[in-house]
């Protein structure tokens, strides 16, 4: 049987976020006030906030009753409904539309994983109506679905198709620094914005990192 990721990892990687985003929140707004309304830090750590509290209310998720598919439909109603200005809407529609594709079952593979996550895209895509080098959190996500798509084809454990999403996300989040933003605040600079790193293409970087981190453990205390 290939190598499945466990809801227990699932919870593992968004705690650990909500750790990442306190951690960077200063670093997120910083980003933000260059290019945008310096708010993007506190709107993530208001939403993660918000997740942290019913993830450590929840307990074991399988205990819970959930599967994968309602796991990830929980995330996305939580961030949707807390994380304040554009990013709520966007990350929630990540997970919503990962979660129409994730299977009601307490494990996925890798394979099953970068569908998800590409549906995840999707979902950002269709709600932001941004396309790949727009200067936004699609810089960072794209790449990192496709690195991980490639990764699940060639038959590479989730480690290594994982290490492969988060070089790819980074690199994403660094190739925002030369793009000119054609979307959010940030469009209203026009040339004024290159030079700079997005905000949200930073926090999607962070969240594949925290991804890669969580899902290439095993047998990791919560
Ligand atoms: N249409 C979009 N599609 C995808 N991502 C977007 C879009 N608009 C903005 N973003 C992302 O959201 C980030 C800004 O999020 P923030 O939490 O600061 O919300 P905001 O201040 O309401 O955003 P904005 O004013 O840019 O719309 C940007 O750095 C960018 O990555
Ligand atoms: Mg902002």
């Amino acid at each position: 049987m290939s190598q499945q990721i466990t809801l227990a990892q699932l919870k593992r990687w968004l705690l650990r976020y909500a750790d990442r985003i306190d951690q960077e929140a200063s670093y997120l707004t910083e980003l933000d006030a260059a290019i945008g309304d310096a708010d993007h830090g506190v709107n993530m750590q208001q939403g993660m906030h918000k997740l942290r509290q019913r993830l450590l209310n929840m307990g074991d998720p399988n205990d819970a009753g959930l599967d994968v598919s309602g796991f990830l439909r929980m995330t996305a109603m939580t961030l949707i409904s807390s994380i304040g200005g554009a990013a709520g809407p966007l990350y929630g529609s990540f997970f919503l539309h990962a979660a129409r594709t994730a299977p009601h079952a307490a494990t996925v593979d890798v394979t099953e994983l970068a569908d998800l996550f590409r549906s995840g895209l999707t979902g950002v895509r269709q709600r932001g109506k941004a396309r790949p080098d727009d200067k936004t959190m699609i810089d960072a996500l794209e790449p990192a679905v496709a690195a991980l798509e490639q990764a699940a084809a060639t038959g590479a454990e989730i480690p290594e198709a994982m290490a492969a999403a988060c070089h790819a996300a980074e690199q994403g989040m660094l190739h925002t620094i030369g793009l000119e933003a054609r979307k959010g605040r940030a469009s209203y600079l026009g040339p004024r914005s290159i030079g700079h790193q997005d905000p949200g293409a930073t926090s999607a970087y962070l969240l594949i990192q925290t991804a890669a981190e969580a899902f290439s453990e095993n047998g990791v205390p919560e």
